[in-house]
């Protein structure tokens, strides 16, 4: 389909962003500012490809975190082909893919011995089954090398699916399972934290603390509470240190326990650094002291590592970087560089010996994917985590995650940003007035989203949520590439800065 030049042009967009932005909180425009982004990125392009544009507004896929009235009254971006950290859109335009998909194409979108190891499986056996004690040898050598990989503590056993929801899924099933077996039948709740994202399942998105997540869809269950996000710039009280806030948020998960009792409790889950909430890092002694009140009351540990396995923070696993040690882990995305579609949950050896008996007893553990330990999905994995260890890839991140964060983190002192936060190759920007977490700018304005689009005309893709935007690029950037990204920020900044000004001198 041909589009007409200039379909939408920059006034168009504008009132997109104020339409959009005028519709909710924080949370509500969770899903809907890089949409709005995309109308104002469609005019560059546009200008830069005049005659064989394609469009494909009016599409007929119903598209993820995306409103009705963009896919028929703006065009998506549509990409085409990856090298390396770069992405392709269909009319040429090269970006910088400073978001690495969605967090998760750790060894960039061109390494050969992944689309190889895809082949040579697909080749040899394109699928079989796990079930029934039949299986294939990629999906065994995989489950060893998550095992041997992850030393946190000892793991006993893994479970494949498909999907960091579906694995987050099976895990409140799997605890369910683990409690009915050792008698506790009403220690069936979990705790997850406010501004978590853990998945857009029933029951991966009722764990998620983000509301657009749960209005309309009759969500969260009732057996998911949700406790403080620990975000300290944002909640901490005046004078309050980083220790002393999490004490405070420590003390409120203990009596979230008592008040519900503790008989009530099944699992606490948490993401390492929070992801899609606004990559919030977890404040000093924070998982030292939660730990202690989930021990103390035989709450069980979900580490949701799907964002931060290996290597993302600068070590293998979130739960190194923190000293945590999980029950269970769910991990997904860089696990095949998302070549295939593959997760895995992590189960400790405690609760693995009691699946075991409680399903000999029953017949089975009737639970598992068609594609649950897929071997071709699995072949592409195993050759991600070898090419991990042979390139030594925590030791490449840490590398080039100085500058990453040292080149962003030098325009904290822009008048527009209230705070930048990361660490390893992930960072986040919360855009506010007079750097204040309670001066936000109005809604309306959509900043997050003017920055989202100012990049995307500079070719570079990142995440934008309300005026939160973050950071995640692929681990194997180049010095070259980490200076492209702070230098295309800076640019994308400045121009907002302008924008923010002119609204202000608008408004006064
Ligand atoms: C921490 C975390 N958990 C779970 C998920 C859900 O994974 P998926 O989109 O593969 O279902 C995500 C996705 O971004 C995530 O960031």
């Amino acid at each position: 389909m041909m589009i007409a030049r200039g379909c939408l042009l920059r006034s168009k967009a504008e009132s997109i962003v104020k339409h959009v932005a005028s519709g909710g909180s924080w949370h509500g425009l969770h899903s809907f500012s890089e949409a709005s982004a995309r109308g104002f990125s469609s005019e560059p392009s546009l200008q830069a490809h005049s005659t064989e544009e394609i469009g494909f507004k009016g599409h007929g896929m119903l598209a993820p975190f995306t409103a009705g009235w963009q896919s028929t009254d703006v065009h998506p971006l549509v990409i085409d082909r990856s090298e390396g950290a770069y992405v392709y859109d269909i009319n040429g335009k090269k970006y910088i893919d400073a978001l690495a998909g969605l967090w998760c194409t750790a060894l960039g979108g061109s390494e050969p011995r992944l689309v190889k190891a895809a082949t040579e499986q697909l080749n040899k056996l394109p699928f079989y089954h796990s079930f029934w004690n039949r299986t294939t040898k990629p999906s065994l050598d995989l489950a060893n090398d998550v095992l041997s990989m992850f030393t946190a503590r000892e793991m006993g056993k893994v479970f494949f699916a498909n999907s960091g929801s579906e694995a987050n899924d099976s895990q409140v099933k799997l605890v369910w399972y683990y409690n009915n077996a050792m008698g506790r039948p009403d220690k069936k709740k979990f705790i997850a934290r406010s501004k978590s994202y853990h998945g857009s399942t029933l029951i991966s998105a009722s764990l998620s603390g983000l509301p657009a997540l749960h209005q309309k869809f009759d969500l969260p269950a009732p057996f998911v509470l949700h406790t403080d996000c620990p975000h300290y710039w944002r909640f901490h009280l005046p004078d309050e240190t980083e220790e002393e806030f999490s004490t405070r948020l420590a003390n409120n998960l203990e009596n979230l326990i008592l008040k519900e009792g503790p008989e009530t409790i099944a699992a606490f889950i948490a993401e390492p650094v929070m992801g899609a909430g606004g990559v919030i890092l977890p404040p000093k002694t924070y998982f030292e002291k939660i730990q202690a009140v989930l021990k103390k009351y035989d709450v069980l540990l979900i580490a949701d590592e799907v964002i931060t396995a290996f290597g993302r923070l600068g070590t293998m696993f979130g739960c190194d970087m923190y000293n945590i040690q999980p029950d269970l882990v769910s991990i997904a995305k860089a696990l095949s560089s998302a070549y295939m579609p593959i997760a895995a949950i992590l189960v400790s050896p405690e609760i693995a010996d009691v699946v075991h008996s409680q399903s000999s007893k029953l017949g089975s553990f009737a639970h598992g994917f068609t594609y649950s330990g897929h071997p071709v999905a699995c072949a592409v994995a195993i050759e991600a985590l070898k090419i991990y260890k042979e390139r030594n890839i925590t030791e490449h991140v840490n590398t080039i995650a100085t500058r990453f964060q040292e080149g962003i983190k030098a325009f904290s002192g822009s008048p527009i940003i209230g705070e930048i936060r990361g660490l390893g190759l992930i960072l986040g920007t919360e855009f506010a007035d007079n750097k204040s977490p309670n001066d936000p700018f109005p809604a309306e304005w959509g900043v997050g989203s003017i920055f989202g689009a100012e990049c995307e005309k500079r070719g570079m893709l990142i995440r934008v949520a309300g005026d939160n935007i973050m950071l995640s690029p692929p681990l194997i950037m180049t010095p070259d590439e980490v200076e492209e990204i702070v230098s295309k920020y800076g640019g994308a900044l400045k121009a907002t800065e302008e924008r923010i000004e002119e609204l202000k001198s608008a408004k006064r």
